[in-house]
């Protein structure tokens, strides 16, 4: 898929915006598999749940839900159909009820959902390494480094914002020697745990491809730990490998002014203009 997307676009120009021509495409594929859904639908779908999960106007925001649950359905019910977790869970005879509709609804969203992560991370992945030039060597000569240089790349780039959702305390605890009382919120701010150097060692602050001990909080952790983790570190390898063996002398237009989203619950790049 990586490979086909590459040739599709880097035979007709010398230019783009990487998060158009790739980044976005790759991930909307990669779910779409998860989930049993053609490209067509896969893009429609992605736009919704990138609606649904922007803050919005709550009218709109009921009727793109309706249409969501429309697509989904269509989508699951379709001829042409080749399985997937959509088909399983949302047509009865191929589940055992356990979930309703719109349960099946808010678990489709927080796949899409969590799909924009992978793109906001192999965005910021492609600025720092396109921008690191003794990086990039250590990626093209050593096929060894990939065994530990996509962990490293979770760890260095923030996706979210804060670093996961807040928990409440079950009981009278204490955090790093902050009393919390039963009930109370925490936000767990893991990005800042990422750069910890009492874990990481004094270069916790420097990209190290080879680091090998590395217990880093991208994915969160515990119940609610990110069920994409195992999926999106295939997709980081595989999305980087494919560019730096395509397209070699690939780099960061020199024109261009980096421009980040505002108004999102994560750190994305609203466009990644390269040239080759
Ligand atoms: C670079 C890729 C990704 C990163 C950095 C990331 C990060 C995270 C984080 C930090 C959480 C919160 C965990 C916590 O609070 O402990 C989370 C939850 C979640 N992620 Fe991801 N994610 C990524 C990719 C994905 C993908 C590809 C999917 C879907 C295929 C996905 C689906 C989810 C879901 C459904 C949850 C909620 C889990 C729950 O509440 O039990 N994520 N993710």
């Amino acid at each position: 898929m990586a490979e086909n997307l590459i040739d599709g676009f880097a035979r007709h120009t010398n230019s783009a915006d990487l998060i158009e021509v790739y980044a976005r495409p790759l991930t909307i594929g990669t779910t779409g598999k998860l989930l049993g859904v053609s490209e067509d639908h896969g893009t429609e779908l992605l736009a919704l749940c990138e609606s649904l999960t922007t803050p919005g106007d709550a009218d709109e925001q009921v009727q793109q839900r309706r249409r969501l649950r429309q697509l989904l359905h269509k989508t699951a019910s379709a001829d042409t159909h080749e399985g997937g977790l959509l088909y399983d869970i949302l047509l009865p005879t191929h589940s055992d009820g356990a979930l309703s509709p719109d349960e099946a609804t808010d678990l489709v969203l927080a796949v899409y959902a969590g799909g924009r992560t992978p793109v906001a991370l192999l965005a910021s992945a492609f600025l720092v390494l396109l921008g690191d030039r003794a990086a990039l060597t250590e990626l093209r000569e050593d096929p060894d480094i990939w065994r530990t240089a996509p962990d490293e790349l979770l760890r260095f780039i923030p996706v979210g914002l804060s670093g996961g959702f807040s928990r409440l305390a079950a009981s009278d605890t204490s955090v790093g020697g902050c009393p919390v009382r039963s009930g109370d919120a925490v936000l767990p701010a893991t990005i800042s745990a990422n750069f910890d150097e009492d874990v990481f060692g004094r270069d916790a602050g420097r990209l190290n491809l080879r680091r090998t001990d590395n217990p880093h909080l991208a994915f969160g952790f515990g119940v609610h730990r990110c069920p994409g983790a195992p999926i999106s570190r295939i997709l980081v390898e595989v999305a980087i490998k494919a560019i730096l063996e395509k397209i070699p002398n690939i780099g960061l237009s020199g024109s261009s002014q980096v421009v980040w989203h505002s108004g999102l619950t994560i750190r994305a790049l609203a466009e990644l203009p390269v040239e080759w």
